[in-house]
């Protein structure tokens, strides 16, 4: 059987950073009420004209060096984002072309907030199938360009930022190995975290709808009790397909969504919550880049050790959710 990992990463933050006190010079919130309801502090805002293309190529640069490797040596790219450039073309064919990858294939994945976890399988898959050899996995977010901002229940919670992998064979090179997958949705929370209008079920009307139709609506309470039952169920069962046990879990690396989502999960699964890695509170919700943003800062932390399982687990708009057990 091949053993299919993540062998480099790299990740990008846009240099602005925006605190708690700057947001509630512009709207009616407060350092106290974020924190405490969230535990974001900050989040890094991307400059005027800067998309997700920019973010995800500056991550994926820094991934393919410490691979060693060049852009020819990837032959599919994989961008895991909500605010991609456009709605079409797809985000990885902007990447493909900047990066110079002129042998591979690209196409972007939707899946929210979970993009990344979705996306990790899926390239595991196409290596696994013999269809690409080497996939480039991107998941870049510029949340801040379709919240609504003014919206204060939820546009504070957003920030911009990538986070790149490269996921090949391990035969003969060093990596994590990407041992199980489970992905799942439930179609039924469609409008529980959706951007109404521009797509073919409603078209954008002037007559008919105002800039917030564009952005992003959530039901906070909504997606916030999805969220905690969501990670429950994918650690017991991702461990429960391993046979291992969850206190054998060196590290869970959720989507960075909000401290009082990751203390209500731990809490339920009897863990303490130092087990699961945070970095939200520098970075807010990055989406599809968080997973990826806070696996690396942990290996700049030195906190990884080889053997040790570490897993990812994510949720988000579809509604969907999952995780990534992996064996660093
Ligand atoms: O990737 C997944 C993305 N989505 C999420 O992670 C969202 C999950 N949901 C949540 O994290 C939480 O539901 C929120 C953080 C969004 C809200 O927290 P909450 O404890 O559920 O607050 P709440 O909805 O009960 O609101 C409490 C109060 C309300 O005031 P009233 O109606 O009680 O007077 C809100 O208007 O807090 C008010 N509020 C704010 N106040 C200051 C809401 N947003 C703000 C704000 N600043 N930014």
């Amino acid at each position: 059987m091949m053993k299919t990992g993540i062998t480099a990463i790299g990740c990008y933050v846009p240099e602005r950073v925006v605190t708690n006190d700057e947001l509630a010079q512009m709207m009616d919130t407060s350092d106290e009420w974020i924190v405490s309801h969230t535990g974001i502090r900050e989040r890094r805002i991307v400059a005027e004209g800067e998309a997700a293309s920019d973010l995800a190529v500056h991550a994926a640069r820094t991934a393919l060096e410490r691979r060693g490797i060049g852009a020819e040596d990837i032959d599919m790219i994989i961008v895991a984002t909500s605010s991609p450039d456009y709605p079409f073309p797809a985000t990885a064919c902007l990447v493909q072309h900047r990066l110079g990858a002129k042998v591979a294939g690209a196409f972007d994945l939707s899946a929210g907030c979970t993009g990344f976890v979705y996306a990790v399988e899926t390239a595991r898959a196409f290596v696994e199938a013999g269809s690409a050899r080497r996939v480039l996995l991107i998941g870049s977010e510029v949340l801040t360009s379709i919240a609504n901002w003014e919206d204060r229940n939820s546009c504070v919670l957003f920030g911009d930022g990538a986070g790149a992998v490269v996921i090949e064979s391990l035969d003969g090179v060093a990596g994590h190995q990407i041992m199980s997958s489970w992905l799942r949705s439930d179609g039924a929370g469609e409008t529980a975290l959706i951007r109404p209008v521009s797509g073919s079920r409603s078209p954008f009307d002037p007559r008919k709808h105002s800039a917030a139709d564009l952005q992003l609506q959530m039901d906070g309470k909504r997606v916030y009790l999805f969220a905690v039952d969501a990670i429950v169920k994918t650690i017991r069962t991702l461990c429960e397909r391993e046979g291992i046990l969850i206190e054998d879990l060196a590290w869970i690396v959720p989507h960075q969504a909000n401290l009082r989502i990751i203390e209500a999960a731990a809490k339920r699964l009897k863990l303490p919550t130092e087990r699961f890695y945070t970095n939200l509170e520098r970075y807010a919700n990055t989406s599809a880049a968080s997973i990826p943003l806070a696996i690396d800062e942990m290996i700049d932390n030195d906190l990884l050790r080889p053997g040790q399982w570490v897993l990812s687990v994510g949720f988000g708009a579809g509604l969907t959710y999952g995780g990534n057990l992996i064996r660093w």
